[in-house]
């Protein structure tokens, strides 16, 4: 008796960046076809808000390895290269990447100035690419949610928007709990990325509703892992408006 064992057919995202960062195409190779859809959807991105001037935007996505720090680290680096003063915030607490990204110490961060145990200027770290800042997620803490809800953030999201041109949050994802959904009426504008071929249809409508739900500002979605412009195990991502 011989029979087919039926595979079902679902592509995996993978958890790399934990461990090792996202890929910087626009630091590593800023002149590559994907660094230019990095730039183009950070013109977009300028573009999407016609009478309100953006100076914070929230990228998140539906669920975990989606893409979220791929993308918003990466448009942070095209934004800095365009001479604008940015601030890259890992605010995903429970699976932060941006100092694996970017090399740098994560013994201070978000957790501590949040806490109360380091001041603002202690926890702002320069990289290697001019004009852009980082704010890591600092250690562990063992209730992000409070520590994310808090006025405190508030405080801190008005100073640094008065002290850099951008401020990106590289923020949770929205529906296993309701940090993203918080962050996102504290911002200019939200960006939701969306990978192709990978997200959850019904995932994504759901993290599109509960963004309208707490009134945030979405300007629009970005396809990420496009498989178009497959280039050096790279996917290329699109912007789009809903
Ligand atoms: N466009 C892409 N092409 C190839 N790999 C990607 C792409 N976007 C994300 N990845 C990989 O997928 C994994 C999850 O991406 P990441 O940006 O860390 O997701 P998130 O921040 O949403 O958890 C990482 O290993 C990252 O390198
Ligand atoms: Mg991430």
């Amino acid at each position: 008796m011989a029979f087919k064992l039926l595979k079902k057919k679902t592509k995996k995202l993978d958890d790399y960046s934990l461990t090792h960062g996202v890929g910087l195409v626009t630091y590593d190779d800023p002149s590559s076809v994907i660094s230019e859809q990095f730039n183009t959807i950070r013109t977009n991105i300028q573009f999407s808000s016609v009478d309100k001037e953006l100076n914070s935007i929230l990228f998140t996505s539906s669920a975990p390895s989606e893409g979220k720090s791929t993308v918003s680290n990466n448009v942070a680096v095209s934004w800095a290269k365009q001479d604008k003063k940015v601030v890259l915030i890992d605010a995903d607490l429970r699976r932060p990447t941006i100092h694996k990204t970017f090399n740098v110490s994560n013994k201070a961060g978000l957790s501590n100035y949040l806490l109360g145990t380091a001041s603002l200027e202690s926890v702002i770290q320069s990289t290697m690419v001019d004009n852009l800042f980082v704010i890591t997620s600092g250690p562990t803490a063992p209730n992000p949610s409070e520590l994310l809800g808090s006025k405190k953030i508030t405080e801190l999201f008005q100073d640094l928007t008065a002290q850099f041109d951008f401020m990106i949050l590289d923020a949770p994802p929205v529906n296993s709990v309701t940090d993203a959904q918080v962050l996102a009426t504290k911002v200019d504008g939200v960006i939701l990325v969306v990978p192709q071929g990978y997200a959850d249809k019904t995932g994504v409508i759901h993290a599109k509703k509960a963004l309208q739900t707490v009134h945030s500002n979405i300007l629009g979605a970005i396809m990420n892992r496009t498989a178009k412009d497959k280039m050096k195990g790279y996917y290329g991502s699109q912007y789009g408006g809903y």
